[in-house]
């Protein structure tokens, strides 16, 4: 069964959409199913500002990704980059354990999306 957290994010998804003017994006594929998502977001004074994301997967993996870009708003980088998955599977009020694979994407995307902007920023 999903928490109701899990079925709020699924069913009202929050940040959906793509980011033209995204300053870092990260890509995460899932190997066990092959579901995709793309996490973009903007920087500000080391700071995440907004986020957003693309993900075709299943409803949890839809609702990492909803959890995720509320939890990265005003963060810095370095403490975005220490968002785990057991974190985002924490804030959702958990996932089956069949289903906790899925929290990997929303994590290791944000990862990927923050070295992208890193790297387009370094000086
Ligand atoms: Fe693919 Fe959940 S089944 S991310």
């Amino acid at each position: 069964m999903y928490s109701k957290e899990v079925m709020d994010h699924f069913m009202n998804p929050r940040n959906v959409g793509e980011m033209p003017d995204a300053d870092g994006v990260g890509v995460e594929g899932n190997p066990v199913c092959g579901d995709v998502m793309k996490l973009f977001i903007k920087v500000k004074d080391d700071k995440i500002v907004d986020a957003k994301f693309q993900t075709f997967g299943c409803g949890a993996a839809i609702a990492v990704s909803s959890m995720i870009t509320e939890m990265v708003k005003g963060k810095t980088l370095d403490e975005a980059m220490k968002i785990s998955k057991e974190e985002v599977a924490k804030a959702l009020g958990g996932l089956p354990p069949q289903k906790m694979h899925c929290s990997n994407l929303g994590a290791d995307a944000l990862k990927k999306a923050i070295e992208d902007y890193k790297q387009k920023h370094k000086n």
